[in-house]
């Protein structure tokens, strides 16, 4: 969703807040902003600079790069529309009447509607169509020369979902911060502070953050935040060190981030074993540190997500079951909060969430919570909602993920709910040792067999360009096949806007296959599985109608030569670990589709990294 920054301190605010907007950029891109509290000059009273582009931020770069605002308060946004089109009159940051209080929002004000009425009767006037500019409004009805107290007084009116940073020309010192349902962190410089939607608009500058609380306000002036609830409570907020470096959220020389992204898989695949594993196969879990009794008396298992979150929902699906023997089952996130489902104290929440802010994940963990049950988030973001809100949390450490499309992060908690599985099966006795044995072998293996696919860039972006003349594509898969096939028909779709569904192989039969004819071709999931010879069934019915078919077929496995038009040789291993490499193999063929067709993958139309509203 959309991309806060705000800066307090000794430096110029004007470059801080545009280097920071680039890096928040994926959050949303239809719009930006800035507005910067300018130094008064002799003889002029102290005014606000307000800059806005209709279009990205690149654009409002160059606007201030024209026309460089100096002062060292200032606030920016960079949007991700909901009410109103990316238009220059809806871009953040909004004011008031008197234009003194000037304010950038994430989330949705659900009552936005009856306040705006209610202002609008008493006077007000708003130019936009946004839902965020009854927001300075509203603190400016209640300013009666204290700021803050009239920013608390106007958030008890709001409900949805906010994450604020504000000011007011009359207070020069300070710099609010606001949050609910949506993330906000404050950042601790030498001397000087941020307030930003996620840490990666700050790591060049400090690696030390507050992550407010749901319903708080921090209030930053030039001796450091103070926050404080809605009710003016003060809270002591803990201090996170963040792990991730700047280099990690630069392109490095590649292209775009995605493509930086999926050649890091191997790094992600690695990270989300280390520490993890013993060489008998023994898993532990630093910030899940649950006793063997406890998981014992898992009875089912509950796993959440969204998106790509979700299909890795599915692939832990089968392999808790498959290990573990425990009933599993992966939800729709957005679904099972409309639900009244079975969950009780003996099921276990596997909330997976590469953000941990997605709006409707966090509800449905809230849910399963509230019904008693034991809970973990698999996530990337340390400190993330999700993080604070479940019981333990499970760190991908993949390093910050930019592309909007979610690439290594796939791998990696694919890998961490493959290691929950094999915790799960070792305290149900349902695993030998030499079979755990041989499951880590395996998985210590990947990160060298990732590099193998990674290596074959080239081939596959060969497979692409030949492809991408098509503007519909059927991903078919099986058993674990079948979630790749579905992530493998997102990442298409998603990044190049060419038409693509994933099936099953057993559906298709009862449908989808209607499609097929010779301008609409099949990516098969063919690599060794218990179902391999269903898929590979499958494949001759598809060819029999005609349709172009890539199949991704185990090293030495001939039973697909001459029937699919492409075949994509993988190694040789173990079912889960096929997972891995063919989601990787897929991920490079829908980013060279895309580029190939000249879309912009690392910030596809319409999306954002995170969906931080319903
Ligand atoms: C994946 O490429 C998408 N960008 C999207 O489906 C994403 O996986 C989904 O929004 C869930 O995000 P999360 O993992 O941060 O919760």
């Amino acid at each position: 969703m959309c991309g806060i920054i705000g800066y307090l301190g000794g430096r110029e605010a004007t470059p801080i807040l545009m280097e920071s907007l680039k890096r928040l950029e994926y959050r949303g891109y239809d719009s930006a902003g800035v507005a910067v509290l300018e130094e008064p000059r002799q003889g002029h009273a102290t005014r606000t600079s307000v800059t806005k582009s209709e279009a990205k931020v690149d654009t409002l770069v160059e606007k201030l790069e024209a026309n460089m605002p100096s002062g060292k308060l200032g606030i920016g946004h960079t949007r991700w529309a909901t009410h109103g089109k990316p238009t220059y009159i809806n871009a953040h940051p909004h004011t008031d009447c008197k234009g003194k209080i000037f304010v950038v929002h994430n989330g949705i004000i659900e009552n936005f509607a009856e306040l705006k009425a209610e202002l609008e009767a008493e006077g007000h006037e708003f130019p936009s169509e946004t839902d965020t500019e009854v927001v300075p409004h509203l603190i400016e009805k209640y300013y009666k020369g204290d700021f803050l107290a009239a920013v608390r007084a106007a958030l008890k009116r709001i409900h949805g979902a906010y994450a604020l940073a504000m000011f007011s020309s009359e207070d020069p010192e300070l710099l609010v911060g606001a949050r609910l349902n949506a993330p906000l962190v404050v950042g601790l410089g030498e001397s000087e502070y941020y307030i930003a939607s996620d840490i990666t608009a700050i790591i060049p500058y400090t690696k030390r953050v507050l992550v407010l609380g749901e319903g708080e306000v921090a209030a930053v002036t030039p001796l450091g935040p103070e926050v404080s609830t809605l009710d003016g409570v003060t809270v002591k907020s803990k201090i996170v060190h963040v792990d991730w470096d700047v280099a990690q959220a630069q392109k490095g020389g590649y292209p775009h981030f995605m493509l930086k992204e999926i050649h890091e898989s191997d790094e992600a695949v690695a990270n989300a074993m280390r520490g993890r594993l013993s060489d008998d196969g023994a898993v532990s879990f630093r910030e899940f540190d649950v006793s063997d009794e406890q998981l014992k008396s898992v009875k089912d298992v509950l796993l959440l997500g969204m998106g790509t979150s979700l299909h890795a929902a599915m692939i832990g699906e089968y392999v808790i079951e498959d290990w573990a023997g425990i009933p599993a089952r992966a939800e729709d996130a957005s679904e099972f909060r409309y639900r009244r489902p079975t969950v009780g104290k003996d099921t276990l929440d596997v909330v997976i969430t590469q953000s941990g802010e997605t709006a409707d994940t966090l509800v449905a963990l809230h849910q399963a919570k509230e019904r008693g049950s034991l809970s973990v988030a698999v996530t990337n973001v340390i400190a993330s909602s999700a993080a604070r809100d479940a019981d333990g949390a499970i760190y991908l450490h993949s390093g910050p993920e930019i592309g909007v499309a979610s690439t290594k992060t796939l791998l990696a908690h694919t890998i961490s709910l493959y290691l929950l599985a094999l915790r799960l099966a070792t305290v149900n006795g349902r695993v030998s040792l030499e079979r755990r044995q041989e499951l880590v072998e395996s998985l210590r293996a990947l990160p060298e067999q990732v590099r193998g696919i990674l290596a074959r860039d080239e081939e596959i972006r060969g497979l692409a360009e030949k492809y991408s003349k098509y503007g519909d594509f059927m991903y078919a898969g099986r058993g674990l096949g079948f979630p790749v096939a579905l992530e493998g028909a997102l990442k298409l779709k998603e990044i190049s806007y060419v038409h693509a569904e994933g099936t099953s192989g057993g559906l298709l039969k009862h449908g989808p296959i209607a499609l097929l004819d010779d301008q609409f071709p099949v990516v098969a999931i063919c690599t060794a599985s218990a179902t391999k010879d269903k898929m590979v069934s499958n494949v001759h019915e598809m060819a029999a109608r005609n349709a172009p078919v890539i199949a991704l077929v185990t090293d030495g496995d001939h039973s697909l030569d001459g029937v699919a038009t492409d075949l994509f040789v993988m190694p040789a291993v173990e079912e889960v670990s096929s997972v891995i490499l063919d989601t990787v193999m897929l991920q490079l063929f829908a980013y060279h589709v895309a580029v190939k067709l000249g879309q912009n993958v690392d910030q596809p139309r319409n999306l954002a990294k995170s969906v931080t509203v319903e």
